[in-house]
């Protein structure tokens, strides 16, 4: 089966992209990385998709009149490079409803929190303040809805009692590079899809996959 093309969507660091990208370079992976897509030119992550030879483009938010426009030049630049399916990776603006419908089941994101629980920003210091002894990660479908849409895969990690939200994020942020790979991988598949909002699975997981289930470490 062709590879899925797949772009990725960052406005920073771009740690979840590597991690994204490493798990492409294994020719088995069901999905190549087409293309690095930045709102931003000082993105961090730029620099890391271009070392490892992929093509990169920057989009300035700040360059359009509205959210629509941006969008409209995002989704062409996306359809220009035939792209399949778009990740969303530390992308930092809110899509709009034509955008987010245009990539229906065909977009992804991770979160910093076990959705429904925290959606939005500072889930960390959210997850601690509320006493909550777990916390995770998540890999959704994207809806127009902020940090909605059906979970395709989440991570849990413990929250220690004297976890500062910096501990607890790094912690977090180990649980997304092992789960974001694998939820792509699910998509680009198509072992994942979605049917009235839910997430169904064809058959079992193959073994090429369950063979990046790596066991967590989830100390410190
Ligand atoms: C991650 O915590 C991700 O869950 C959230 O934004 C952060 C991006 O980090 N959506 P990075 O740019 O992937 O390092």
């Amino acid at each position: 089966m062709a590879r899925k093309r797949v772009a990725i969507l960052i406005s920073g660091r771009g740690s979840n992209m590597t991690a994204l990208i490493e798990a492409a370079a294994d020719p088995e992976f069901p999905a190549e990385i087409a293309l690095v897509l930045s709102n931003r030119a000082d993105a961090g992550g730029l620099a890391r998709a271009a070392e490892a030879g992929i093509a990169t483009a920057v989009i300035d938010h700040k360059a359009y009149g509205s959210r629509a426009e941006f969008d409209a030049a995002m989704d062409a630049r996306l359809r220009a490079e035939a792209i399949d399916l778009v990740c969303l990776a530390g992308f930092m603006r809110l899509l709009t409803d034509g955008f987010c419908e245009g990539w229906r089941d065909r977009m992804i994101n991770i979160h910093p929190s076990l959705l429904p629980l925290f959606p939005g920003l500072h889930t960390h210091e959210r997850a601690i303040e509320a006493g909550m002894r777990l916390h995770g990660c998540t890999v959704h479908f994207v809806r127009a809805q902020m940090d909605s849409g059906p979970i395709i895969g989440q991570a849990a990690v413990p929250i220690a009692l004297d976890d500062t939200p910096d501990m607890l994020s790094k912690r977090v942020l180990t649980a997304e590079h092992q789960l974001y790979p694998l939820a792509l991988a699910l998509v680009a598949s198509g072992l994942a899809s979605v049917e009235n909002e839910r997430l169904v699975m064809q058959g079992d997981l193959p073994a090429d996959l369950a063979g990046m289930l790596v066991s967590p470490r989830f100390g410190g």
